[in-house]
This record gives C-alpha cells, sequence and structure tokens, in this order.
C-alpha cells in the first residue's frame, strides 16, 4: 500500500493581507501536514483572485485564469484545506466569488474532494461562523468537507515568533484535528486496495447494498 507520502494537500489562506493571522494558521498547517509525511502544496490566494463572477464575462471570454488555477491545483492534489478569515459573519466575497467561478468547470473540481476548514480572528469565536458558511457551497459541490473545524480565538495572541502557537493544548488539538483529517483522507484514497485484499484473502464478496465505497 502506498504511504503517506504520496498523499498532496493543497493548502491555502483566504486572506490576501500581508499580515493575516488565517495565513499563518495555513502554514502552521502546511508544517504539521509535513511533518507527518505528507506533501503540501502551498498556494497564495493572489493567485486565486478572479474578478467578479459575471455571465456574460463568461460567455464572452470563458473562466479567469485565477479560477482556472484553483481548479488545476485542486485537481492535482487529494485534498485541500482553507483558513478563511471570517467578515461580517460569513466568509470573504473573494472566496465564494472564486468557488462560485471554478463551480462552472466541467467534470466539477470540488467533487469528491476532501476538505479541511479553518480559521482565525482576533474574536473569542475565531472566525468560526465564516466556515459555517464555507460549508454551504463546498457541500453542495460534493467536497467531502470534514466534520472536525479548527477556529483560532484571540488570533492576535497566540503566535510565537517562529509561527507555532504559545499554548500546548490548543497546538496538540490542532495537529490532532489535522491527524484526524490525514487519516481519513489516506483511507479514502487507499480503501479500495484493502478491499480488494480482503476479498482475495479471506474470500467475503463485495455486496453492493452495505458497501459505502465502490472498489
Ligand atoms: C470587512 C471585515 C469584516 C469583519 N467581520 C468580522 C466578523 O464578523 N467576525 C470576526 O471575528 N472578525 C471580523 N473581522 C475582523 C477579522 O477577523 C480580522 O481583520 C482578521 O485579522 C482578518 O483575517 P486575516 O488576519 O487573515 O486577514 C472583519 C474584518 C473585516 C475587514
Amino acid at each position: 500500500m502506498e504511504s503517506r507520502e504520496s498523499l498532496r494537500y493543497l493548502i491555502f489562506s483566504a486572506s490576501m493581507r500581508s499580515g493575516s493571522l488565517n495565513t499563518q494558521l495555513a502554514k502552521l498547517a502546511a508544517t504539521v501536514i509535513q511533518g507527518h509525511g505528507a506533501t503540501v502544496d502551498y498556494a497564495d490566494m493572489q493567485e486565486f483572485d478572479c474578478p467578479s463572477y459575471n455571465g456574460d464575462m463568461e460567455q464572452k471570454s470563458g473562466i479567469p485564469s485565477g479560477a482556472n488555477e484553483l481548479r488545476k491545483r485542486l485537481e492535482e492534489n487529494d485534498a485541500f484545506i482553507i483558513a478563511s478569515p471570517e467578515y461580517n459573519a460569513s466568509m470573504p466575497g473573494t472566496l465564494k466569488n472564486v468557488i462560485d467561478w471554478v463551480s462552472r468547470f466541467r467534470p466539477q473540481p470540488f467533487n469528491e474532494k476532501h476538505s479541511l476548514l479553518m480559521s482565525a480572528s482576533p474574536s473569542m469565536v475565531g472566525g468560526n461562523r465564516a466556515l459555517w458558511s464555507l460549508r454551504i457551497p463546498l457541500e453542495h459541490l460534493g467536497s467531502r468537507v470534514f466534520p472536525d473545524m479548527f477556529s483560532l480565538a484571540s488570533a492576535h495572541q497566540v503566535f510565537n515568533g517562529d509561527g507555532t502557537l504559545n499554548n500546548t493544548a490548543l497546538a496538540k488539538r490542532f495537529e490532532d484535528n489535522l491527524v484526524a483529517f490525514m487519516n481519513l483522507v489516506e483511507a479514502a484514497k487507499h480503501y479500495p486496495c484493502i478491499k480488494k485484499a480482503w476479498v482475495e484473502f479471506l474470500g467475503e464478496r463485495p455486496d453492493p447494498v452495505i458497501d459505502r465505497v465502490e472498489a
């Protein structure tokens, strides 16, 4: 069976601000994922920036390059992680806009892609409402959004100079959340192999009534 090294994660922050707390969180996620043996494709939101969705523009000049870049990166990776700011109790318009553009591609690139959502905010709830709003279009588009989300409260006070978190319990919860996600992505990618072995070695035949994945 392939190891974790073959698993690729696209990670980006949905903030374009140079001193972004979400970018710090996304970079920390990248470090943790690499520390657990997987490959990270780190992206900058600037790469995915798009003009406001306009159906006439789509008809005339097609889907813009920022959305095409996100489509390509989604297809190149097994799963994706977004660290999103909370703007007015929701996700930033820039993020929703690029999701709308990307949803116009066929095959639709979010479909069946595993995702993990995280947020950072100076507030006490850590931008968590942005993530509930972000789940809606992603789940609608068929992304397998991981149930546990990570929201970093008082984010302006919890980063050390080296980008780690200054609270050991919080750092462990962050790592545990990422590892649980990685375990699911790994199982989803490799489970068909296990199932094949199960059939070959134990003689149990697949049963479409109880099977939850396709062989
Ligand atoms: C337009 C706007 C709306 C905001 N609304 C919220 C909000 O609803 N909840 C919240 O926790 N923070 C809100 N903030 C504060 C952001 O959480 C804060 O600026 C954060 O640092 C932005 O993320 P970043 O550091 O990754 O750029 C808002 C900021 C802006 C610019």
